[in-house]
């Protein structure tokens, strides 16, 4: 199965293992992911949630032969229920960024609430050379968190960043040596085992009400745009490019 899930210590873990495929998330994986999550967030057992990938690599985002044959329809598409899964979860979720967190694998580290990253981990939201647009309301927290100019080298020109430029533009808390990544992430996430829950709740809640309504706007309009831009001639080169192993020409277009 290439969504494993573990409770220990208060603690749900959800890995992505499909290190095969660099960690893509299929339809199938996005379903699972929201199964795991609604259910965490329903067990009084469950203190923290941590989301976590392989060695080398968190994810490398959407699954793009999945994408090309079966494009996301709606808010019913598993990715879309993915997304709003993540953002309905009332506990605390961590990230344990093991390595390349690339397109989703970065954006859902907006909504995350502690970040540990590997130093060997590169982030990118390559959406543009996809010939896509940023989903997951990107295009409007990341500009929010770093400024426009930055958020426009990371969104319009999809610039890789490491481990540590992420910590220093808001987007993760701290860089760790890669085998340290994940019993870092875990040792945070248990530290909620000794606070009360209903009070971490409330504060994630506060937290995050401010802009909840401005990020469901974003997502909706981005959703729109993004499935226009799956089925375009554009985007067909970009994916086409990538399993022919060559570079794109958006030169006719
Ligand atoms: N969707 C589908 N398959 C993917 C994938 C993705 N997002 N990312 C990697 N894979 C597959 C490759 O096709 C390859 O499969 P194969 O062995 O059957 O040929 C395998 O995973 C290994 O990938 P490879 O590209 O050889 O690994 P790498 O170490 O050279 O590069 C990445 C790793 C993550 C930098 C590179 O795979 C990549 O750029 N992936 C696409 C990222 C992307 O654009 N994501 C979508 C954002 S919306």
């Amino acid at each position: 199965m290439a969504i494993k899930t573990a409770l220990h210590h208060g603690v749900f873990t959800l890995e992505i293992a499909r290190p095969e495929k660099k960690n893509a998330l299929t339809l199938a994986m996005y379903s699972a992911m929201v199964e795991a999550l609604t259910a965490a967030d329903a067990d009084p057992a469950v203190r923290a949630v941590l989301i976590t990938g392989q060695p080398g690599v968190f994810t490398s985002g959407n699954d793009l032969e999945d994408f090309m044959q079966r494009p996301p329809q709606g808010p019913d598409a598993p990715v879309a229920r993915f997304l709003q899964a993540l953002l309905a979860v009332g506990k605390p979720v961590v990230a344990a960024v093991t390595g390349d967190a690339i397109g989703v694998g970065t954006t859902m580290l907006l909504h995350c609430d502690l970040v540990y990253l590997s130093d060997e981990a590169r982030l990118a939201m390559p959406f543009v050379s996809l010939g896509l647009v940023p989903e997951y309301a990107s295009s409007l927290l990341l500009p929010l968190l770093m400024g426009h100019v930055r958020a426009a080298e990371k969104l319009l020109l999809g610039e890789p960043f490491g481990a540590a430029a992420a910590v220093d533009l808001g987007l993760a808390n701290a860089v760790l040596p890669a085998a340290e990544v994940l019993p870092h992430a875990r040792r945070m996430a248990e530290r909620f085992n000794a606070l009360p829950p209903g009070a971490v709740r409330d504060t994630k809640r506060l937290m995050r009400a401010p802009r909840a309504g401005q990020i469901q706007q974003a997502i909706a309009e981005e959703s729109v745009i993004f499935m226009q831009r799956l089925r375009s001639p554009e985007a067909t080169e970009a994916f086409q490019s990538f399993f022919e192993r060559r570079k794109p020409d958006f030169s006719k277009f």
